[in-house]
């Protein structure tokens, strides 16, 4: 009976892959065929993306067969009109695929990517991208641009939002989870929407943290950092496209890099899905000083292997010219028409091209709903709970102050072009909904927006504090602060925030600081002036009720920091995966405070490290605090010397040793001691989410393939070197205790 369940499922799985390579082998000749059939200016007109804000003259340009895709259309009609338009009225027929920056959600909105990866859950992650493609594609949208997984060490970068953090196992883990969210099971399903990884590649390593700055990423600094999510999303979640970058590496920029879209994404990883060029990048090469004219700009996007232009038109004026110059060859463009095509067949957009546009039906809808205000409760990061003040125990009177206690825009955070605000459900709402017949509730914001720089309403908010037994202070900032070309140099609390929150802490009415922001921003004292901090991100739509839900105990505050938080922007760049320089600093360094005044330089002892704050972060990544305790025990090596193909298996205990209910995420993280090149003083390898009753003990285990130890050594070739590791396993990247094994 077994023998023959088994037997099923063997020629089930093969039955799957079989038709799956038929279909794959079906499409290929379809695209074949259809190839022959093209002229070079039908070819070229595939390989250009217009915008969505001049769609007269666009109908235009579709009917002339001169587009392949178009982007930002909301609207199913206009979507269907243009699709006709490209189906019906040109020679071939061949159907747009309409993109769309669907970033952390359509109409109901996710935290922030940032937010999500403090989540360490992707499965819920997968689940908020597929909401997003079911609410996206009802317009018509077959394409999104994302998931951002650019590596993001730096908070005064604006994207740093958009991105899933600073480390480059945790971000691919959550690119693939988002991938497999939009994609959904088969992107031929009308539901699905294809990915677009980007910024391909480095975008996030902007000097100074300055956005479309400049980047000098080294090739093994791509191979073990950068490009690691982008490889991963390729090769885990059968990727639809790549967006180029807007940033110059080492002088090239990426619309132009044909090593990294050629030798890279092509040739080692066998990617078969298009790639676009960020907006305008291409005719940028000029502005880089990389191309004298939009004409050699578009030569050498095209040569380098950007398939599709969005929005300058480069192709579209000079890649015919460039053809009889010889400036191009005829394959390289099949080939770029031949990966355009395969997505849209892929899609099912030639059998499929329409949309039914049934919004009404598919917009927030209750289950999106739920989804949204559970990641946005696993999102919310606890750092710190003096006096275990929360969860909050029947207070008889709540201020609530501040600039983003109700504010339904904000709450959004960055990139939101879809989301209502008139959906969005604020914590002040929530509040009042949920508590409002039991507790009274004083609400003054006394901030209007977090710029705010009035403090005109300084002394009410401090008789208001005083009469109250708890303060709730939801502080940040504005979702425009964060996000594309909003980077910043202080990152400090704008306005008049701070002002605020120590005039509230004179009161001695404890004090609950909630933070929404698209960054990390430098905290210190207002963390040491508050009696609790919840870091909320920018938290969506539902963001109100899962506040409200951890500040009351409903649930228990899980989330962990996705990057490291710095105590002052003077620290930045800083980021746990570091290098240990030749003289690494232990703690028992001189400051600024203890120099004897006309000490004499010596050269003898010397540390790496600033005099005036140290080396160690505010908090560091990986950190998150639960009202509950747990407690790490018996942490066994299933070998101490292994193979390299061998599989390491660490077990642990885990204890809830409080009295609540919690999930810990437990981490993994791993050192190679020495190589033939230096390594990070710690990487993340693996973690697990374990849920515990109050008191509950379990037993975790771990399988660490040894493989995973691989990297980029002096040779330049991915692989593991024998020597000796120290492994740690704990509640954040500077927690755990070693243990060491060797490889041989
Ligand atoms: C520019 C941004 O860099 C990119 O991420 C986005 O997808 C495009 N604009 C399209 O809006």
């Amino acid at each position: 009976m077994k023998k023959s369940c088994f037997l099923a499922l063997l020629l089930f799985l093969f039955g799957l892959k079989a038709s799956a390579q038929t279909s794959s082998a079906v499409i290929e000749k379809k695209i074949e065929v259809l190839l022959k059939k093209m002229t070079l200016k039908e070819k070229i007109g595939q390989m250009n993306q217009l915008s969505a804000d001049d769609m007269e003259t666009n109908f235009k340009v579709i009917q002339q067969g001169m587009a392949g895709s178009v982007l930002s259309i909301t609207n199913p009609e206009i979507a269907n009109k243009a699709q006709r338009l490209a189906v019906e009225q040109t020679r071939l027929g061949i159907p747009l695929i309409f993109g769309r920056d669907v970033i952390h959600g359509f109409k109901t909105i996710f935290p922030i990517p940032l937010g999500q990866a403090a989540s360490f859950n992707p499965g819920l992650v997968e689940k908020a991208a597929r909401v997003a493609a079911v609410e996206a594609s009802e317009t018509g949208i077959r394409w999104t641009f994302a998931p951002m997984i650019d590596i993001a060490r730096d908070p005064r970068w604006g994207r740093i939002a958009e991105s899933c953090g600073e480390d480059p196992y945790l971000t691919s883990i959550m690119g693939i989870a988002m991938v497999n969210g939009f994609q959904g099971k088969n992107l031929s399903d009308p539901s699905s929407i294809a990915g677009c990884a980007k910024h391909f590649a480095g975008y996030g390593a902007a000097e100074g943290g300055r956005d479309y700055n400049t980047t000098a990423i080294t090739e093994r600094q791509f191979r073990n950092v950068y490009l690691v999510p982008f490889e991963q999303v390729v090769k885990k979640a059968n990727l639809a496209t790549i967006m180029t970058a807007f940033n110059a590496n080492d002088g090239i920029p990426s619309s132009g890099n044909e090593f990294l879209l050629k030798e890279v994404l092509r040739k080692e990883w066998n990617f078969r899905g298009f790639v676009v060029s960020d907006w305008a990048s291409i005719n940028e090469m000029v502005d880089h000083g990389f191309s004298s004219d939009n004409k050699e700009a578009a030569e050498k996007a095209i040569n380098a292997g950007v398939d599709m232009e969005m929005v300058s038109g480069t192709y579209v004026e000079y890649a015919e010219s460039l053809w009889k110059e010889k400036k191009i060859a005829i394959e390289t463009i099949n080939d770029a028409v031949r990966n355009i095509l395969r997505i849209k067949y892929s899609l099912g957009l030639f059998e499929n091209p329409y949309v039914k546009g049934n919004t009404k039906e598919v917009f927030y809808k209750e289950e999106h709903l739920k989804i949204a205000e559970k990641l946005a409760e696993e999102s919310i990061v606890l750092l710190k709970n003096e006096g275990q003040i929360l969860p909050l125990q029947k207070p008889k009177t709540i201020a609530v102050f501040g600039p983003l206690a109700n504010a339904p825009h904000d709450q959004m955070g960055t990139w939101v072009f879809d989301g209502d605000k008139d959906h969005t459900v604020t914590p002040l709402f929530a509040l009042k909904e949920k508590y409002g017949e039991n507790i009274t509730i004083i609400y003054e914001p006394i901030l209007k927006y977090s710029r705010d720089q009035d403090s005109t309403g300084f002394d009410k908010a401090r008789k208001i504090a005083k009469e109250a037994d708890v303060v709730l202070l939801f502080l940040g900032e504005e979702s425009i602060l964060s996000g594309e070309a909003h980077s910043l140099s202080d990152l400090n609390f704008q306005g008049l925030q701070s002002k605020l929150l120590e005039t509230l802490q004179k009161t001695k009415t404890p004090l609950v600081t909630i933070i929404m922001a698209g960054r990390p921003l430098t905290i210190e004292k207002e963390v040491t002036q508050s009696n609790a901090v919840l870091y909320a991100w920018h938290p969506g739509t539902m963001g109100g009720p899962a506040i409200i839900n951890l500040l009351f105990g409903i649930v228990n505050p899980s989330g962990k920091l996705p990057i490291t938080f710095p105590k002052n922007v003077g620290q930045i760049p800083m980021y746990y995966g570091h290098l240990k320089t030749g003289r690494p600093a232990n703690g028992s360094e001189l400051n600024l405070n203890n120099i004897p005044i006309e000490a004499s330089q010596t050269s003898l002892g010397n540390k790496s490290y600033y005099l005036d704050s140290g080396n160690e972060p505010l908090f560091p990544f990986g950190f998150g605090l639960s009202y509950t305790n747990f407690e790490y025990r018996e942490i066994a090596l299933s070998k101490t010397i292994l193979k390299k193909d061998d599989i390491l298996e660490i077990t642990l205990s885990l204890k809830n040793t409080g009295n609540y209910q919690g999930t810990e995420i437990v981490q993994l993280y791993a050192r190679d001691l020495a190589a033939s090149v230096a390594l990070p003083i710690r990487e993340l390898k693996a973690f697990q989410r374990i849920d515990l009753k109050a008191g509950e003990e379990k037993r975790v285990m771990f399988k660490l393939p040894i493989s995973d130890l691989a990297f980029y050594g002096m040779d330049m070739k991915k692989k593991v070197e024998a020597g000796k590791f120290d492994l740690w396993i704990g509640s954040n990247s500077i927690s755990g205790e070693k243990v060491s094994f060797e490889v041989k």
